[in-house]
């Protein structure tokens, strides 16, 4: 069993393959956390400790017993008003204007599964693979109850934790700050590992001390955003890729959130993720719910390498849907880069030529088939095929590209809308905007209103009457802008922002439903929405608008912490890139697309000399013999971006007999005379010889992984080298 009750000292134990966690309902009904970490045996109770705390808040319940304080004890689900000074997980406004919710143990359930949560996504896994815990709090007061839900992946090392907001009392209640998950640490220096940027630069590596003092990242914009990504990793001051204990916290939601750390007076740490608590003020009527999307939670002691496999299984297994999560993706020629709006059904036919003739699967015709879309400034919200432009329908041209042997895929960005857009001209009061304001714009788009249901009812019947048209395999479903103005005609303001992505889930989830056989890869100005929240939908996201391969080695280092090389959308692109205006070989390029799952190309290959066009067809050759690899093997960084004059990955498959290194020379200095960099390989078995396949040496796989490759010495700029590694036999 791994969730245990222990009736006589009411200790909760969630026990994992290698972790263990506890908590406790105490005598006067307050759920303590007592441990999360290593997997340990007995009861941590006796970490709790009683001392005179002065200034601190004590309950009444303890009489005048000045030892015990809310303020100093390790809480599961903090919430204001209990005379805990520190940041609550939960603030509930009360009808009588009071803020104050004092949780108290009601009853627990423990059962076999997983729990799912209705309209959002959650991580799932067969009856036999996980348990769940309910445990039930309330305010005897109010009557809000506080459902707090922990899912146990046992193999997995994976704790996920949701909570449920009911109101039973007699008045409306608002609910002001929910969190999902709390870890209270009672001891121990800590270090925040967050992944920031913007848009073209998105998840760069940041790591800083939690020091005393309270701190927060999150988002504000409508999506998770490209600035901060929803997932964080707490670790011990010590740990590092190969050692040490670490936290990851990931969060599966898709909208504004918000991760807090604070070290208190006593040098104890308390981290929480949940909803962004700006721009919610979440109304709870008489018998209403509120679910917080889950955190999922994962511990290594052995640092964040094993970190990310923990969270790259999970997602794999037990987070993507659909058949493309487990299946191998097409390799995809994308028009956006190769022609941006500029195109028409003969040049979408020439593109998709050149892929049959170069091997790739699929050519996508991005933005700009619709309505009036000659530029970004016009035409969203009308997705009628514009025939004209493309000089036949959309059913024509697809029949003609499939008689090619090519796939075809579609750009759709259904949550937006132009004021030049007849859809704008008829339903004016479809977007956010805050009645008597102007609205703020970007990219020259408004938002619609997602949360009402006549409004996604709309867009959905007319995103399939386009997708009806033909043999469509393939949607990337875009969404290019913040969202601002936070309002709507038919639901109380505060609830909208939540609302919103609730509405965009059920869309995706109809979409999915209906169209089971369609990839669907998410996107949003890059990446911009690349959550785990997302990934239940779309088990693909575009990674970035930045191509660039040497800004990418960072984007997609930084995305690898948590997300798998599965998940990242990953194109080749021509060169000087539009985004950088850097010239980088056609090999590095594709070596650093080759890191994704979704991998394809996004240029124009007329523009494309015959020895490039002969590499592209070798690459692809390459790519199809390793793409198992890449979407189902154990992933390794074997060196940063950050810090090293080379970065490295590898691949490694689930049985260990094949591996897949690929490494990037990033910065070289007197590149003839230069020290070697020698790559140490990982996850390789020790007493394995393994067989290179292009130069035919062997070397054990403990000697790849203590010695390590040296990378030859070269002239030439970002010169890479991927080496394919087999068992020999
Ligand atoms: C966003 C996407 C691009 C492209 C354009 C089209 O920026 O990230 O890949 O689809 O929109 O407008």
């Amino acid at each position: 069993m791994a969730i245990n009750y222990h009736r006589t000292s009411h200790i909760f134990t969630l026990d994992t393959k290698n972790t263990t966690y506890q908590m406790k309902v105490d005598d006067f009904g307050f759920l303590l956390h007592l441990y999360y970490g290593a997997r340990i045996s007995g009861s941590m109770e006796y970490l709790l400790t009683y001392f005179d705390r002065g200034f601190s808040g004590n309950p009444a319940d303890v009489g005048t017993d000045r030892t015990y304080s809310m303020d100093a004890l390790p809480q599961e689900y903090p919430a204001m008003g209990t005379g805990d000074y520190r940041s609550s997980a939960l603030v509930i406004h009360n009808g009588d204007g009071s803020d104050c919710c004092d949780l108290r143990y009601v009853s627990h359930e423990i059962r076999q599964g997983k729990y799912g949560l209705v309209g959002l996504p959650a991580v799932y896994a067969g009856e036999d693979e996980a348990q769940t815990l309910e445990i039930l709090l309330e305010d005897s007061v109010s009557m809000v109850r506080v459902s707090l839900l922990y899912g146990v992946l046992e193999e997995e090392d994976i704790i996920t934790r949701s909570v449920k907001i009911s109101n039973l009392g007699r008045e409306d209640v608002i609910v002001e700050k929910a969190a999902c998950a709390c870890l209270d640490f009672l001891s121990g220096n800590y270090d925040l590992i967050s992944f920031y940027g913007r848009h073209v630069m998105e998840r760069s590596f940041q790591r800083r001390e939690i020091a005393h003092g309270s701190f927060s990242i999150g988002s504000r914009r409508g999506a998770s955003s490209h600035q901060y990504n929803p997932a964080v990793i707490v670790a011990r001051q010590d740990a590092t890729e190969d050692a040490g204990g670490c936290y990851g916290m990931m969060f599966v939601y898709s909208g504004s959130f918000l991760f807090e750390a604070e070290k208190d007076q006593f040098d104890q740490t308390r981290v929480m993720m949940g909803l962004q608590r700006d721009l919610f003020h979440y109304t709870l009527e008489r018998g209403e719910v509120l679910t917080v999307p889950e955190t999922v939670l994962s511990y290594s002691g052995e640092g964040f390498g094993k970190l990310s496999n923990q969270y790259h299984r999970c997602i794999r297994k037990h987070l993507y849907r659909g058949k493309y999560g487990q299946m191998l993706r097409p390799v995809l020629l994308n028009s956006w880069e190769a022609f941006y709006f500029d195109f028409n059904g003969e040049k979408i036919c020439k593109l998709a030529e050149d892929a049959a003739a170069l091997g790739m699967d699929m050519v996508v015709m991005d933005d700009g088939w619709f309505g009036k879309r000659e530029d970004d400034n016009s035409g969203l919200g009308d997705w009628q095929v514009n025939e004209e432009k493309l000089g036949c329908t959309l059913g024509e041209l697809i029949e003609r590209i499939n008689r090619l042997g090519v796939k075809f895929g579609i750009w759709i960005e259904p949550e937006m809308i132009s004021e030049d857009s007849d859809l704008y001209r008829a339903h004016p009061d479809w977007v956010m905007r805050i009645p008597g304001r102007k609205p703020v714009y970007a990219r020259n788009q408004l938002v619609l209103d997602f949360s009402r249901s006549e409004v996604r009812d709309y867009i959905f019947g007319q995103i399939c009457g386009v997708l009806d048209q033909g043999n469509v395999e393939y949607v990337k479903w875009d969404m290019n802008r913040s969202i601002s103005d936070i309002y709507s005609q038919e639901r109380s303001p505060g609830k909208v922002a939540h609302d919103y992505v609730l509405g965009v889930y059920e869309f995706l989830e109809k979409l999915m439903k209906r169209y089971p056989d369609m990839l669907i890869e998410g996107c949003s100005g890059g990446g911009g929405r690349f959550d785990a929240g997302m990934l239940y939908y779309t088990p693909q996201i575009w990674c970035s608008d930045n191509t660039d391969a040497l800004d990418r080695l960072k984007i997609q280092y930084g995305t690898s912490f948590f997300y798998p090389p599965s998940a990242v959308g990953a194109h080749v692109s021509a060169v000087p890139n539009h985004q950088t205006g850097r010239s980088i070989s056609l090999q590095t390029r594709g070596i650093v697309a080759m890191a994704g799952g979704g991998f394809g190309y996004e240029l124009d290959p007329d523009k494309m000399t015959a020895d490039e066009k002969a590499a592209v067809k070798e690459q692809i050759i390459t790519y199809k013999k390793n793409a198992q690899l890449v979407l189902t093997g154990d992933y390794y960084r074997l060196s940063s971006p950050f810090e090293n004059v080379y970065t490295a990955w590898m691949f490694v498959s689930e049985d260990g007999e094949q591996a897949l290194v690929s490494a990037v020379m990033t910065i070289q200095n007197g590149n003839l005379n230069m020290p070697i960099s020698y790559v140490k390989l990982k996850g390789l078995q020790s007493d394995v010889l393994y067989e290179d396949g292009e130069s035919g040496r062997c070397y054990y796989g403990s000697a790849l992984m203590e010695a390590g490759l040296p990378l030859p010495v070269e002239l030439g700029e970002y010169l890479s080298y991927q080496i394919e590694l087999h068992r020999k036999l």
